[in-house]
């Protein structure tokens, strides 16, 4: 069984196979060019992606050592994300799955995040507590099964990607923000600003943008009109913002481990990246004698490997779909979609 699986829902483009559960190829180019326009352009996003596709169909394949007509399911995310990126992958997949009349499966983004750990060699066991932190979104999910995801909290305004990618934009490091905050945040001290983490009423909600607000407002009062900032500064704000963030992630996912009985842990998503995140993650499992599953950072940034994983459980599911399935920019309700 070969599973073919298609990532274009932002500024990257992917290309994975897996060849009898075996992961054989996982290709990823990253549109790197954003960086000068500070964030992601979506139309240039969607024209990268239109370039790359197939030129990264054709490495994938060659590393698998297989021909297009041996690929038996088509995989491709259908969303959440930027619609023209999505639609370039999507309609790509659509394409193949029509002329090589094999069955198309689309995947949630997220989903494909959430199950990125069964990618490693020791698999996660059932039922998971799985932080799912990136650019989009901040989830902490009770997962039972494949095909059973529980939300239990999610951010009621920014998501913990985005905030960091906002701090570093303030502190000028540019984008994207989180593995230069990480870095800057190595050099300072994280208990040198007391931030605020908010905690809304015992809930597993977070919220990131009152924190955002504070870091704002200590580099405006501190720093005046010029918001010149000194390095070391910077990189006291930079370890100071990141612990308020982790010690929210932290506080909300020990609440759940309290309350839900559960096998595993995991983080998924670009943030789960970010070492001391790993590092309190890695912490909390051993408090709670929990399973602790890491996906390796190749599996935490956005990449086909997760999507073809996904489209296979998918697939297994019994489900099927039209060529007429469309590209979605938000998280639909229930997360697993019909
Ligand atoms: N080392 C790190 N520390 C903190 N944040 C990080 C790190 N590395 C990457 N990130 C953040 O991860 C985010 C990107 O993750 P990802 O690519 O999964 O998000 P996305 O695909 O844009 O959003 P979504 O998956 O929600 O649709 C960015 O906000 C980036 O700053
Ligand atoms: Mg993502």
């Amino acid at each position: 069984m070969n599973i073919l699986g298609i990532e274009s829902s932002c500024d990257e483009t992917s290309v994975a196979i897996i060849s009898n559960d075996k992961l054989t190829a996982n290709l990823v180019s990253s549109q790197e060019f954003h960086t000068k326009y500070g964030g992601v352009v979506p139309e240039l996003s969607s024209r990268a992606h239109l370039q790359m596709v197939i030129p990264l169909l054709k490495d994938a394949l060659k590393k698998s050592e297989l021909r297009l007509d041996e690929i038996d399911v088509i995989a491709a995310t259908a969303g959440p994300g930027l619609v023209g990126a999505l639609l370039v992958g999507l309609t790509f997949a659509k394409g193949l799955a029509y002329s090589l009349k094999k069955p198309f499966v689309p995947v949630n983004h997220i989903e494909g995040h959430i199950f990125s750990g069964f990618l490693m060699d020791e698999k996660p066991e059932f039922p998971m507590l799985v932080l799912a932190v990136s650019g989009g979104h901040t989830l902490l999910l009770h997962v039972k099964s494949f095909y059973e995801i529980v939300k239990l909290g999610t951010t009621v305004d920014d998501a913990a990607g985005e905030a960091f990618d906002k701090v570093a934009k303030m502190l000028g490091l540019g984008y994207p923000g989180g593995p230069k905050i990480q870095k800057a945040a190595s050099e300072g001290d994280p208990k040198k600003i007391k931030f605020p983490v908010a905690d809304l009423a015992g809930r597993y909600d977070f919220s990131f943008s009152g924190l955002k607000t504070s870091v704002l407002r200590h580099i405006q009062k501190e720093y005046g009109p010029s918001l010149q900032i000194p390095e070391a500064d910077r990189n006291d704000i930079a370890a100071s913002f990141q612990y308020a963030v982790i010690k929210a992630l932290i506080r909300n996912s020990e609440r759940a481990l309290k309350n839900y009985d559960v096998k595993t842990i995991s983080i998924a998503g670009g943030v789960a990246a970010n070492k001391a995140l790993r590092e309190a993650f890695a912490e909390l499992a051993e408090k709670y004698n929990k399973k602790l599953v890491v996906p390796s950072m190749s599996y935490c940034g956005d990449n086909a490997a997760m999507i073809a994983y996904r489209g296979q459980k998918v697939f297994e599911s019994g489900k099927t779909f039209t060529l007429g399935y469309n590209a979605y920019p938000s998280l639909p309700e229930g997360i697993f979609q019909d």
